[in-house]
């Protein structure tokens, strides 16, 4: 498995598994704007096994994507805000999410100054909510009542990142 920077080409790839693992989805345009105004932030997982790698026009096989920007207010410290995160069910449980989450926020920190990362998830999500409490240290900051277009409420989280600078 290689984890590498997001491509725009890759997007319609990374839609796909959006679309196959979230209810929550994005026009590509959406895609572009993080792959272009941050495009160190982003990372896909690609599996290479059986493919070809001298073949130019071999289609990426990607089984995981995190899609993260910078969110910088005036008001506050810059900190990176993870958009979406999935692993496909066929590839989970190998630590690829942890790795794609550690990536980017190496990534705001090193590039962007980020002094924490913040992310919503859904309040019933008990494998994100492992990832991001037990593996990544994450903490709720608060819960979001109906954040989601379905009524469900969200934990707002956040991971202070001043340790890695
Ligand atoms: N139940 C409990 N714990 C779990 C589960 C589960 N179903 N799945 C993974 N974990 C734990 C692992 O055991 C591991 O824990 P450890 O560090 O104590 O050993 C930890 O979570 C990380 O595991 P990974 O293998 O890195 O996670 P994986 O690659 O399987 O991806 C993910 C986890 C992204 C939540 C995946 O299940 C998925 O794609 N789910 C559907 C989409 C989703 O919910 N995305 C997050 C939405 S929130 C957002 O996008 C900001």
């Amino acid at each position: 498995m290689d984890i590498r920077l997001l491509r725009p080409s890759d997007i319609p790839h990374v839609q796909t598994a959006n679309i196959t693992n979230l209810p929550e989805n994005y026009f590509c345009k959406y895609y572009l704007y993080h792959a272009l105004s941050w495009p160190q932030l982003s990372y896909v997982a690609v599996d290479v096994s059986g493919s070809d790698t001298n073949d130019p026009y071999a289609i990426p096989r990607i089984v995981g994507y995190v899609l993260a920007k910078m969110e910088e207010e005036p008001t506050d410290a810059p900190h990176g805000h993870i958009t979406s995160l999935s692993v496909m069910r066929t590839h989970r449980r190998l630590g690829l999410a942890e790795k794609l989450m550690r990536q980017s926020q190496k990534a705001m920190v090193e590039c962007f100054g980020a002094k924490y990362v913040s992310l919503h998830v859904r309040v019933s999500n008990t494998a994100a909510l492992h990832l991001y409490q037990n593996t990544l240290q994450f903490e709720s900051d608060k819960i979001e009542a109906k954040y989601y277009a379905d009524g469900e409420d969200a934990y707002s989280m956040r991971k202070d990142l001043t340790f890695l600078e």
